[in-house]
């Protein structure tokens, strides 16, 4: 139930131990004012700073304004704890300059080359309506109604200045980020987050995760940038297929998660090993075997996504994934090579659909309370 600190070196809610529920939101912003967009980041960034202390989202409160208006805060979080809240803003290349070629607020040229609109990947499945986005909030919280609180009440304070696009809630962390947390496990059944990058690996974090001020955009320095991908997964087809198969597929044991060619989770996966019929005992469109550093040019991720269902489909099958969240220093380098590879040849393509795609700058942090998020855009 403790608070994670919101002033830092950089965002909380990336390396922060992932928490067990997320609720993700992407704005668009519906003003062309500068200021107005400005002063909404400021008065989000004070509501964020309380509610991930665990108070109100404004500083009168739930129930303690008068009868008249409206409350500063809607409620639904009071008494319950901060339950490790995070809040992580990021940036999307739609507010640097609009799709049709708008520079609304004045900040087209400080959009970062690393911000570079994704290609299109070979079955891609993208819904328009929940993808993209020029601002996202990642909210991770251990209690859903702490994590959707917070993301209600920013939308609250934002109206007239965003509208909500979409928004994914998501339960079940599919990914450690801390060697201290457990691997939990994705809706496939397998553990999920073995070979993330950690929090504690922090020379692979520099060299990973964290953007510089040498990258080409001064401003994100010991920032990060966010990818996301909805990703449907085929439940009833895969619940039918043998395990023997699906352990192909991942290139992994169901059971203790340790690859094909090893005994422990967190022994190094060895391609070369062959098994008895002279294959390699993780087959070559195995999903670790495509998105392993070696068959990347060393590119790492640290992914932070979680399960959703959102409930079914209308033709009996759960609407069920994987909401696939990664940070890096740098798509260009690191999610674009890995999931073109991935897209043409992972074994697993046969039980997921890509269905909406979404890219955001994340700055550095909050220094303290004269901050504000975006602060170095403007
Ligand atoms: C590893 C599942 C999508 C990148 C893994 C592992 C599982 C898994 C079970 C092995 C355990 C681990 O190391 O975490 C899935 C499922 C997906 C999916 C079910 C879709 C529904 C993706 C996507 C990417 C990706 C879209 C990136 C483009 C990786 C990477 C690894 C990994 C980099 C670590 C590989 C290694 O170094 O061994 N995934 N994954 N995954 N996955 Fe995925």
């Amino acid at each position: 139930g403790a608070a994670v600190p919101f002033y830092g070196t950089h965002q909380a809610g990336i390396v922060t131990p992932a928490q067990d529920r997320l609720h993700f939101v992407a704005f668009d912003v519906i003003t062309d004012k500068r200021d107005e967009l400005i002063a909404l980041l400021q008065k989000w960034t004070a509501a964020a700073a309380r509610m991930t202390a665990g108070k109100d989202a404004g500083s009168i409160g739930a129930v303690n304004g008068v009868a008249e208006a409206a409350p500063d805060d809607t409620g639904e979080a009071l008494g319950l704890p901060p339950s490790g809240l995070t809040l992580t803003i990021g940036f999307g290349p739609t507010l640097f300059r609009t799709a049709e070629g708008k520079d609304r607020f004045g900040i087209a040229g400080k959009r970062p080359d690393a911000l570079a609109d994704l290609p299109k990947f070979a079955k891609d499945a993208l819904k328009p309506e929940i993808s993209g986005g020029d601002i996202c909030v990642q909210a991770c919280a251990h209690d859903p109604q702490v994590a959707v609180h917070a993301v209600r009440n920013l939308a609250r304070i934002g109206f007239g200045v965003v509208s909500v696009r979409w928004s994914q809630l998501g339960f079940g962390r599919t990914s450690s980020t801390s060697r201290n947390q457990q691997t939990a496990r994705n809706l496939f059944g397998f553990k999920d987050g073995t070979a993330n990058l950690k929090a504690e690996d922090t020379a692979l974090l520099d060299e990973h995760l964290w953007a510089r001020a040498g990258d080409g955009a001064d401003w994100m320095a010991g920032g990060s940038y966010m990818v996301t991908r909805k990703i449907r997964m085929v439940i009833e087809t895969w619940d039918r297929t043998s395990l023997g198969e699906q352990e192909a597929i991942i290139g992994r044991n169901k059971g203790e998660g340790a690859p094909l060619s090893g005994a422990k989770e967190f022994d190094e996966p060895v391609f070369s090993t062959n098994g008895s019929d002279g294959r390699p005992l993780i087959p070559a469109n195995s999903h670790v075997r495509l998105a392993h550093p070696e068959m990347n040019d060393g590119a790492r991720l640290l992914r932070r996504g979680y399960n959703f269902v959102d409930g079914s489909d209308g033709l009996g099958r759960l609407d069920a994934g994987l909401f696939f969240i990664a940070y890096q220093r740098d798509p260009r380098k690191q999610f674009v090579p890995i999931q073109t590879r991935l897209s043409r040849q992972d074994a697993l393509n046969e039980y997921i659909r890509h269905v909406s795609s979404g890219l955001f700058a994340c700055p550095a942090g909050i220094s303290g309370t004269e901050d504000y998020w975006g602060r170095a855009l403007f």
